[in-house]
Parts: C-alpha cells; structure tokens; sequence
C-alpha cells in the first residue's frame, strides 16, 4: 500500500538524516521518527479506519520505513564516531622527528655554591656542624659573649629586636656559648653556617641579612697558630696555594686577643686594583683567642682551656672569588647574574 503521508514523512526523515552532523543530532532524530511520542506513532491513529488486512499492510509498511530510518541513523553515527575518532588521532598525531622541549634546569644560588664549598673544607678538617637559632636570646648574642647591657660594641651591631630580650641575631658567635653549654666542658671543634642580621645601610658592601660561617675550637694547649694555621689552610683551599694570609690585632668583646685576617690580593698590591684599593691586602674575616670570661660564662675553666673562634662572612667570601662589585647581587634573583654560575 502506498500511504502520501507515510511516504512524505519517510522522505521527510532521510532528509533530515542526510543533513546530521553531529551524534546529538543523530540523537535528535531518533527522538523526532522514532521514539514513543513520533512523527510515525502519529500515524498509527490512522489504523483504526482500515479493513484486517489493510492494517496488516500498512503496519508492514511502517515497520519497514522505520527499519530503514534505523538502519541509516546507524550507519550515519558509525560515520560521525569515525570521522571523530579520525579527527582526534589526526590532531594528537606525535610527530618524533621535532626537537625535543628543553626544560631548564635551575642552578644554584652561588651563596650556596660557596657556603657548601667552605663547609667541605672544613668538614675535611674534621669540624661538626652545629646550629644555633636566628631569632635569639640577647642572653647569647650578647651577655654570654662578654657584651653587657650598654657595652659600646653593641652599637656596632645593632639589629631588628622582637622584644627586650629577643632579636634577630647580630653574628653567628652566640652558637659559640650555646655549643659551649650543651658540651658541658668537653673538647668542641664545630663550624655553625648561618644568617645574621643586623641594622645596616643598604649599600654595595652591606645587607640587612647575611650569611655567616662560625668556627670554635676548645681544647686543651690551643694557641694562636692553631688559628693561624686553620685559617691559611683555608684560604688557600678556597683561592689558591698562593694566597696569603695577614693576621692584624683588633678587638672583639669575646676574643683576646683578637684579630682581623686579610688574604693577600690576587693583583699583587698593585696601586690600580678595585677589589685591594691598590694595598694587596682583602679583609676577609675576624677572629681569635676565645675570651677567658666567655669560656668561664658557659661552663669551662679559663686556666685548664683555651679556645680559638673566627666568623667568615658567606657574601664576602663569594664576592671576591667571583668578583662580584655589588652583595645586593646574591638576593636580586637576577637570572642574568646567576645563570653565569651554572655548571653546565
Ligand atoms: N662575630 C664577629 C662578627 O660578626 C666575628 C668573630 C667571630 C670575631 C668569632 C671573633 C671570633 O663581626
């Protein structure tokens, strides 16, 4: 049987078959031909009106149009899910002959690269790390490095104070003391890395915050050359078996004596070098005699113990194996300075 309205909507629903492009829009034509509520249910009103063998005919011929509409709606998604998944390998295709993407890998900070250097050397000298904490107690950083309430060495080391009687530490010489009472008057031959603070000028030479090494040794029969012989021996592992040193008398509350030590300059004295100012001679460091007050403060007896103590200042160190014109340079995390101390 030929049904006009069957037919039309036969030709209706390949048409909109045709013009698919998309699975939801597969999705929409199922639902449009041949869900419950469809176009072709519709017509099943029609079946009432005809004779037993008519409704046979043209139930048939429903069945047949609706075959057909099923059969192309999944030929047309087979299609679709094709062309996608043709799409996406297309678009996730690994093309093995470009170059690879070169991750940078970063480097160190040359602070570090030569606070871990100066910790080797003496590690090799068979020196302990010890530690001590940045915020401290005026206890340590002062009263027990034989700098009393308004003593005039503290003006030279004035800081950020948290308190009366708590600051951000001026040196790392208050792990002296610390290390002193832990040990109770046994032998002690530590170094203690760290960072100091103190209230200074923002200026090529200075930082509000700096890296410090500390050394202390005590023992009995120590004596000067003991300080002396431990300083050349760094020095020269830190820029060369021809460096010297100069040791110059000074003054520290907690050391006497004391001493300022310079490492001779690479220039040679010569009247035109920067980093000498033309005198052949580089401060480097401080240090000297443990102060018989200081040893007595924390637990040993002066007359049966001596003790030698330095402080390196990290930054300097670095600076003049490097030579770096400005310290602000360690902290500005400028890459244009710090990628020239990658190791490649
Ligand atoms: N703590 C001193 C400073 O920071 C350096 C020093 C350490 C001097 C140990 C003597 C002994 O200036």
């Amino acid at each position: 049987m030929e049904d006009l309205e069957l037919n039309e909507l036969y030709e209706e629903a390949l048409k909109a078959i045709d013009e698919v492009d998309s699975i939801e829009k597969v999705n929409e034509v199922r639902n449009d031909y041949l869900s419950k509520k469809s176009k072709f249910m519709g017509l099943m009103s029609k079946m009432k009106e005809l004779s037993i063998e008519g409704k046979k005919v043209f139930g048939e011929a429903i069945n047949k149009a609706k075959d057909e509409i099923t059969r192309k709606l999944e030929e047309k998604r087979a299609m679709l899910e094709k062309r996608m998944l043709d799409e996406k390998l297309k678009r996730e295709e690994i093309d093995v002959t470009l170059p690879g993407i070169n991750y940078d890998a970063g480097g160190k900070n040359p602070f570090y690269i030569i606070q871990d250097e100066m910790i080797d050397i003496f590690l090799g000298m068979g020196y302990e790390i010890a530690e001590g904490p940045e915020v401290e107690l005026d206890h340590f950083n002062f009263e027990l490095l034989n700098i009393p309430k308004d003593h005039p060495a503290r003006d030279m080391q004035d800081t950020f104070y948290i308190d009366d009687n708590t600051l951000m530490r001026t040196h790392t010489s208050p792990v002296q003391a610390r290390v002193m009472q832990e040990k109770q008057g046994k032998p002690i031959k530590i170094i203690c890395p760290g960072k100091v603070y103190r209230r200074d000028d923002d200026d090529a030479t200075h930082s509000h915050q700096f890296g410090q090494i500390e050394g202390l040794v005590v023992d009995k029969n120590i004596t000067l050359s003991n300080l002396k012989a431990t300083l050349e021996l760094f020095i020269k592992k830190m820029y060369g078996e021809k460096r010297e040193i100069r040791l110059r008398s000074s003054y520290f509350p907690f050391t006497e004596p004391s001493v300022e030590v310079d490492v001779s300059c690479d220039c040679g004295g010569k009247g035109t070098c920067s980093k000498c100012k033309g005198t052949g001679w580089i401060e480097i460091l401080g240090g000297g005699m443990v102060h018989p007050n200081v040893l007595s403060m924390s637990g040993y007896d002066p007359k049966e113990y001596q003790g030698f103590a330095f402080g390196v200042g990290i930054e300097r160190v670095a600076m003049l194996r490097y030579g770096v014109d400005d310290i602000r340079r360690f902290y500005q995390n400028d890459v244009r300075f710090l990628n020239q101390f990658k190791r490649k």
